[in-house]
C-alpha cells in the first residue's frame, strides 16, 4: 500500500479500528483520522476487543456514526483535508438494511454494495480529499465472488463531481495486492457481529482524478477492458465472434449482465 511520509490518511468504516491502529506504524498520529459507521457505544459493545482507546491515547482523531453514503454525515468529517481515503473490506450490514432496501426498491445486495462504494468515491472526491494533495482513494477487497460481482474496476466510475479545479474524471487507475503483514494486529471484522473474517488474498483498488499519478508505476491495470475480453466476467481473449456469442449465452455471463443492467438503471436515480 502506497503510504508516502507525511500523507494525511482518512479511514472509512473501520469496524473495530484495528486497521487504523496498524496504520500508526506507517503514518504519524496527527496525520491520521479514523472513522467508524457504528456509534461509539455500538462499537464498544459489538467488538469487545477494539482499538479505540489505543487510537485516542495516541492522539488520533476518531469520528463515529459516519455513513459514507449520506452527504450530511460525511460533512461531519474534516473537509478538503485528506491525501488518501481508505475503505477496507466494505460491506453493507445485512441486518435490517437489506430487508429495508429490498422492500423499498426490490434490489439486491450486489446493488447495495455498489451503491456504498460509488458514494464512498463520490463523497471522498467531492469533500474529503485535499484539492492539492495526493488525491487517492483505496478500496481493499477480496477478488472472489460475491465481491468480484461488484465489477469494481469498471462500474463505479467515471465520477465527475470533484473538488479539484485541475482534475479530470475520477477513474480506476489500477490495483495491487494487499500485504497484510504490513498491518500488525489488523483484524478484518464481521460487519454485524464480534467475529473476524479470515484474511485471504485481497487487492487494493486505487482511484484518482490524476491519471498521471506516480503511483501508477506500482499498479496493475485492468486488462479485461481491452477488445476481445469480457470485463464483466473477466474472461478472454475470445478467439472469434462465435466464441464471444457462446460466452454471452452462458449462465454466468447472463447473471453478470443482469447485475450490470440493474446498476445502470440504479445510476439514473443517483
Ligand atoms: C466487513 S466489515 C470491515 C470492517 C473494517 N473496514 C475492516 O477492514 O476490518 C465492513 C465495514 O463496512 C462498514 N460500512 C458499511 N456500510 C457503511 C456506510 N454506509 N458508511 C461507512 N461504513 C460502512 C461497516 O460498518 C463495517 O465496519
Amino acid at each position: 500500500m502506497y503510504l508516502p511520509t507525511n500523507a494525511r490518511i482518512l479511514t472509512i468504516g473501520d469496524g473495530d479500528l484495528s486497521f487504523s491502529r496498524a496504520l500508526l506504524a506507517h503514518v504519524a498520529p496527527e496525520n491520521l483520522i479514523a472513522s467508524t459507521y457504528d456509534s461509539e457505544s455500538t462499537l464498544r459493545s459489538k467488538y469487545k476487543s477494539n482499538a479505540l482507546d489505543d487510537l485516542l491515547l495516541a492522539g488520533v482523531s476518531v469520528f463515529h456514526g459516519i455513513d459514507i453514503t449520506n452527504a450530511k454525515s460525511v460533512q461531519q468529517l474534516p473537509s478538503n483535508h485528506a491525501d488518501i481515503v481508505i475503505f477496507n473490506h466494505p460491506l453493507v450490514p445485512t441486518q435490517k438494511t437489506y430487508a429495508q432496501y429490498q422492500k423499498e426498491r426490490n434490489k439486491t445486495a450486489n446493488l447495495m454494495n455498489r451503491n456504498l462504494l460509488y458514494h464512498f468515491l463520490k463523497h471522498s472526491f467531492k469533500w474529503l480529499l485535499s484539492s492539492n494533495g495526493e488525491r487517492l482513494c483505496y478500496i481493499t477487497t477480496k477478488s472472489v465472488k460475491p465481491y468480484s460481482h461488484w465489477h469494481i474496476e469498471t462500474s463505479l466510475t467515471p465520477i465527475v463531481e470533484s473538488n479539484s479545479n485541475t482534475s479530470g474524471l475520477v477513474e480506476f487507475i489500477g490495483s495491487e495486492a494487499f500485504d497484510v503483514s504490513l498491518f500488525k494486529h489488523y483484524l478484518i471484522r464481521n460487519v454485524d457481529r464480534d467475529k473476524c473474517v479470515k484474511h485471504e488474498a485481497s487487492d487494493i483498488y486505487v482511484y484518482s482524478d490524476n491519471n498521471v499519478h506516480s503511483i501508477k508505476s506500482r499498479l496493475t491495470t485492468f486488462k479485461y477492458n481491452q477488445k476481445g475480453y469480457c470485463p464483466l466476467c473477466r474472461k478472454g481473449p475470445f478467439a472469434n465472434s462465435e466464441d464471444w456469442v457462446l460466452h454471452q449465452n452462458t449462465r454466468i455471463h447472463k447473471a453478470q449482465w443482469q447485475y450490470h443492467v440493474d446498476w445502470l438503471e440504479h445510476q439514473t436515480i443517483l
